[in-house]
């Protein structure tokens, strides 16, 4: 396209070397039109260069990147971007400020924070438990627990799906993984539900309010785990914790903290933002329903694409001067990883805003790349393929309330629904 009159054409290339993290880019990461439709913003990142500076809240100024090249070549050198600030001349996790509560700086103890080689002796004591050969053999006790969640929404009109189902279903599967009680599940319920309503500062010190308490009720259940051994993986970690030098007290809370958060909220938003993007994609919908044993395992690589449910990764520190794709960082200075624009590169995807369930190869990084990876990757993916393997099969006309204004949570870096109200038509689906 030709450049219009009288507009100065933009030299991106020297604005590029110009950029600072002095002066960060205006883009709104976190409003609500970023949440409901994020493709335009991505468009304006991308056109900036690969790697951007920008502003977010409680972290302040960062680098990040736009690209699926510039994302990946960030998450692959860990000895580049570094999670720990002695190796960039800084003090303390990356991310984490001195004013935030000593239970959150103490849950800062875990692989998701650590360089190597603390990161591997971390990473190893689990990594076993999530291989992917142990994740397929849970399928049927998958499918068993989405079944009795669907049991329980029998006969009801109107339903937010969210907090019955998508976070349910990984909240349970988790806490059985861990060996946590049946009883303490719906504790644990009801704290994610409290979190999962906030945004805004007010909302961050809610959320550090309610991780306190989240401690306690952890720190008493591991040291029941102590006294009477069970099955789980909590039995697991103490006894590793019991052989010496694999894992500190500190470490072993951190741990069940980790699996515990990161094992469920992503996982929910994953599956309820799945649900809107089939609602929103009647097409694809009814392709993948048509055949849903050969097509749903590629369908969800598609929509954990397209959903985004991590938009940007841990930031890191750089922990040496770089050039890194265009921009100068200096040692010391924040970077994080946007897998969320990375998947949005039409360099790497065709058309990446439609979604397309058959899309193959599907290089993206949801999960993440490099030593951090996504551990539980192999478990999110079979409990989102099972969710709406077995959502569907009871309810295939379900109709969502209000799918063009759709209820997102604002919190940075992740996207997710605060609620999502759903008609389940039970009469039709059951004469279907
Ligand atoms: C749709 C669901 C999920 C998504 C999109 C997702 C995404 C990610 C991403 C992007 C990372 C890299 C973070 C970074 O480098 O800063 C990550 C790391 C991680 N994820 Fe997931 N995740 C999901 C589900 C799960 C589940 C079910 C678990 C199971 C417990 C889990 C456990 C972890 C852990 C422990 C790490 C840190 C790994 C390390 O530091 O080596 N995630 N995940």
């Amino acid at each position: 396209m030709g450049q219009a009159a009288g507009v100065a054409p933009v030299d991106v290339s020297a604005r590029r070397a110009e950029a600072s993290l002095e002066h960060p880019l205006k883009i709104d990461l976190v409003g609500r039109a970023f949440k409901q439709d994020p493709y335009p913003t991505f468009a304006k990142m991308r056109a900036a260069g690969p790697v951007i500076p920008v502003k977010l809240p409680f972290i302040g100024s960062i680098w990040m990147t736009t690209t699926h090249a510039a994302a990946l070549a960030a998450v692959k050198d860990s000895e580049l971007f570094v999670l720990e600030g002695r190796h960039a001349g800084k003090s303390g996790v990356a991310g984490m400020q001195w004013w935030m509560p000593k239970s959150i700086r103490l849950l800062a103890n875990n692989m998701l924070t650590k360089d190597e080689p603390d990161h591997r002796r971390l990473r190893k004591l689990v990594d076993k438990a999530f291989a992917r050969r142990g994740i397929l053999e849970m399928r049927p006790e998958v499918e068993q627990l989405a079944d009795r969640l669907l049991d329980d929404l029998a006969g009801e009109g109107e339903v937010d799906l969210l907090a019955r189902y998508a976070r349910r279903l990984p909240l349970y599967v988790i806490c059985d993984l861990l060996g946590l009680r049946e009883e303490d599940r719906e504790a644990f319920a009801a704290w994610s539900e409290r979190l999962a309503g906030v945004g805004g500062t007010f909302g961050m010190l809610r959320t550090f309010a309610g991780i306190g308490g989240m401690v306690k009720l952890l720190r008493a259940e591991i040291e029941r785990v102590r006294a009477a051994p069970r099955d789980g993986l909590i039995s697991e970690l103490v006894r590793a914790e019991a052989d010496g030098d694999k894992l500190d007290e500190n470490e072993l809370l951190s741990m069940v903290f980790l699996l515990l958060v990161a094992g469920f909220e992503t996982t929910t938003n994953l599956i309820a933002g799945a649900i809107v993007d089939l609602e929103q994609n009647p097409d694809q919908k009814a392709w993948l329903l048509a055949a849903p044993d050969e097509r749903m395992e590629r369908a969800v690589e598609e929509l954990a694409r397209h959903v985004s449910a991590v938009q940007g990764t841990k930031p890191r520190y750089a922990s040496r001067d770089v050039d890194f794709f265009g921009v100068h960082i200096q040692r010391g200075e924040l970077m994080m990883a946007f897998p969320a624009c990375a998947d949005a590169d039409p360099d790497v995807f065709d058309e990446p805003e439609r979604l397309k369930l058959d899309r193959f190869p599907n290089h993206h990084l949801a999960f993440s790349s490099g030593i951090h990876f996504c551990l539980g990757m192999q478990l999110a993916r079979l409990e989102t393929q099972v969710a709406i393997d077995r959502l569907y099969a009871r309810y295939p006309a379900l109709k969502i309330v209000g799918i063009d204004a759709l209820n997102y949570s604002l919190r940075p870096g992740i996207r997710g629904l605060r609620s999502l109200g759903v008609r389940l038509n039970h009469r039709m689906s059951a004469a279907a």
